[in-house]
């Protein structure tokens, strides 16, 4: 079962047609490049693919399911269960230190202390912050911050992860390690991934490259 089939996905805000019939599959232990101009429906595309924002017309299977159907709840436990998603500015709880910002997750889904403790340590220092595991969100970098928010979107190993911009605010070496994990997390589970960057080279270093281009959905190089 793929992780991800979008059909005939549509989305418009007032008169203006953002996402106009978008087709996208991903399967098992496939990473999706998604690219196309700032303005061209990335966020957007994630926003409705998570859930987080209704679709006017179109349909959205994970792992087989109409998400569609669902309703708040069920939606609420799907995206806690097998969605892992990095916003595009975070989202992550300032006060909170890094450890707890990727523990929440796992908290969520009632994962025990040893286990959650353990994955965390792991994910902290597969995102190369496990010395910083104490560390305030707030009192940490664009970066560093962004780092967490991929730590905590892949700690329980979701189907689909959705990651808007991931390494955006990393130099080009922690770019391409932040997207290395990525696909080594993806392929390890055989989930599915879209992700959304402007870097040309992360694109290619994905399994295939998808460019949003007025509205459509298209095979790119
Ligand atoms: N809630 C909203 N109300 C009205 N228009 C919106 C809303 N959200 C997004 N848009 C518009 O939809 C279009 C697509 O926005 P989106 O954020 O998906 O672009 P993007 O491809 O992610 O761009 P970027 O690369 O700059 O992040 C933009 O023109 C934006 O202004
Ligand atoms: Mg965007």
């Amino acid at each position: 079962m793929s992780p991800l089939r979008v059909q005939g996905l549509v989305k418009r805000f007032g008169d203006r047609v953002v996402l106009d019939a978008v087709d996208i599959e991903v399967s098992g232990g496939e990473v999706v490049a998604v690219v196309g101009e700032s303005g061209s429906g990335k966020s957007t595309l994630l926003n409705l693919v998570a859930g987080l924002e209704p679709a006017d017309a179109g349909t959205v299977f994970i792992d087989g399911v109409e998400v569609g159907l669902f309703d708040d709840d069920q939606r609420t436990m799907l995206r806690r269960k097998s969605i892992g998603f990095v916003f595009q500015a975070f989202h992550l709880l300032p006060y909170l230190d890094a450890a707890a910002n990727v523990a929440l997750p796992l908290e969520l889904l009632g994962w025990d202390r040893a286990a959650r403790d353990a994955r965390v340590m792991a994910m902290l220092m597969a995102v190369g912050l496990g010395s910083r595991a104490r560390s305030r969100l707030q009192d940490l970098s664009g970066g560093e911050q962004q780092r967490i928010a991929v730590a905590r979107a892949l700690a329980h190993r979701p189907r689909l992860v959705l990651a808007d911009e991931p390494t955006g605010n990393l130099d080009a070496r922690s770019a391409m390690e932040v997207l290395e994990l990525m696909l080594a997390e993806t392929r390890a589970v055989g989930a599915g991934a879209l992700l959304v960057t402007h870097s040309m080279p992360a694109a290619r270093r994905c399994d295939r490259i998808v460019q949003l281009v007025d509205g459509r959905a298209q095979a790119a190089q």
